[in-house]
């Protein structure tokens, strides 16, 4: 009976049967063919006791039989059906915020821009003063930043990339440079990584109408529609002029809401002609060059498009919610 309770597969049930139940050769069928060769009395005996032993087997063989079909999985033993469909690997997507930036590059590359890439971690020079942010400005206030030493930091921005380029071309220059910047920052709308994407043009006779026209010809073709603009005057040390740029909240029609902290407006640039002082820095001389400098959110930009209404959502990695871009 132990060879019974050993089975654990159909495949094993008839060679058991053969082996003790079978007509020809099984073991309960030899015993009572020789039946004959026992004397007369103790033939009845012997041969009940045969019969009930030959009973027991079967009865537990059949019930063997029904537990192994209830068995899930024990069908396989039939087989494995190789034409069942494979089981499918789901496809990873790009996240929400590199399709964004993507697609800004794509839209400036079409105005002639030139893509250009950066270090995060950056100097102290490039992330500040070489666009005229000199230690103990009050300007650097606005960039909380993250310091590897007292040199070395996390960029706070992609503006480092104006200097980084201007020092080694000759204008005319067209460039964007997409990136991450890190500051010490987090609440609905700021997290501590972001993504930028920084543009500049220096050329001869460049004017604040050749920003504004190039900022509003991207607005539109990343929304599709018109927008409503506004250019805020502002103060960035590294342009003279300069301004914020907001656009109507598209979360709540300019109503007002948590997004837009009830103004009916998101900033998402700020721009501006490059400042003079830069120019010198990289040595271009201002009375001969001039240009223009915007850095935009992309978060932000997904945001809106989207209709997203918190930028931490970004960075949670819920694939509920990247799984729907
Ligand atoms: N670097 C600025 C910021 O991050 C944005 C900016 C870029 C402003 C270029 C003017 C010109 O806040």
């Amino acid at each position: 009976m132990e060879s019974l309770q050993r089975i654990s597969r159909a495949s094993e049930l008839e060679p058991f049967r053969v082996r003790f139940l079978g007509r020809r050769g099984g073991s309960l069928t030899g015993i009572m063919r020789r039946l004959s060769e026992v004397s007369k009395e103790d033939r009845p005996q012997l041969g009940q006791l045969a019969n009930a032993v030959k009973k027991e087997i079967t009865t537990l063989f059949e019930e063997k039989k029904k537990e192994l079909a209830r068995k899930p999985g024990i069908k396989a033993d039939k087989g494995l059906d190789l034409s069942l469909p494979g089981r499918r690997i789901p496809f990873g997507k790009l996240h929400p915020v590199t399709q964004v930036m993507e697609e800004m590059c794509a839209i400036f590359e079409g105005m002639g821009f030139a893509v250009a890439e950066g270090p995060d971690v950056e100097t102290d020079h490039y992330n500040f003063e070489a666009l005229n942010i000199p230690k103990h400005h009050p300007a650097r206030d606005m960039h909380d930043t993250f310091y590897v030493s007292d040199s070395i930091l996390l960029r706070t921005h992609t503006s480092p990339m104006q200097a980084r380029i201007m020092e080694t071309k000759e204008p005319p220059l067209r460039y964007i440079a997409p990136g991450k910047v890190y500051r010490c920052d987090s609440d609905i709308t700021h997290t501590p990584m972001f993504v930028q994407v920084e543009g500049f043009l220096v050329d001869r006779d460049v004017s604040f109408s050749d920003l504004k026209g190039v900022l509003t010809s991207f607005l539109q073709q990343m929304f599709s529609k018109d927008l409503a603009v506004r250019f805020r005057p502002s103060f960035f040390p590294f342009t003279e002029p300069s301004a914020e740029v907001d656009i109507a909240c598209v979360i709540c029609g300019g109503k007002g809401c948590r997004v837009c902290k009830r103004t009916g407006w998101i900033e998402i640039l700020g721009a501006g002609l490059i400042d003079p002082e830069v120019m010198k820095m990289v040595g271009f001389d201002p009375d001969e060059f001039s240009g223009f400098a915007f850095g935009l959110g992309v978060e932000r930009i997904a945001m809106l498009k989207y209709g997203i209404n918190d930028i931490r959502l970004y960075y949670e990695n819920d694939l509920r919610f990247l799984a729907q871009f």
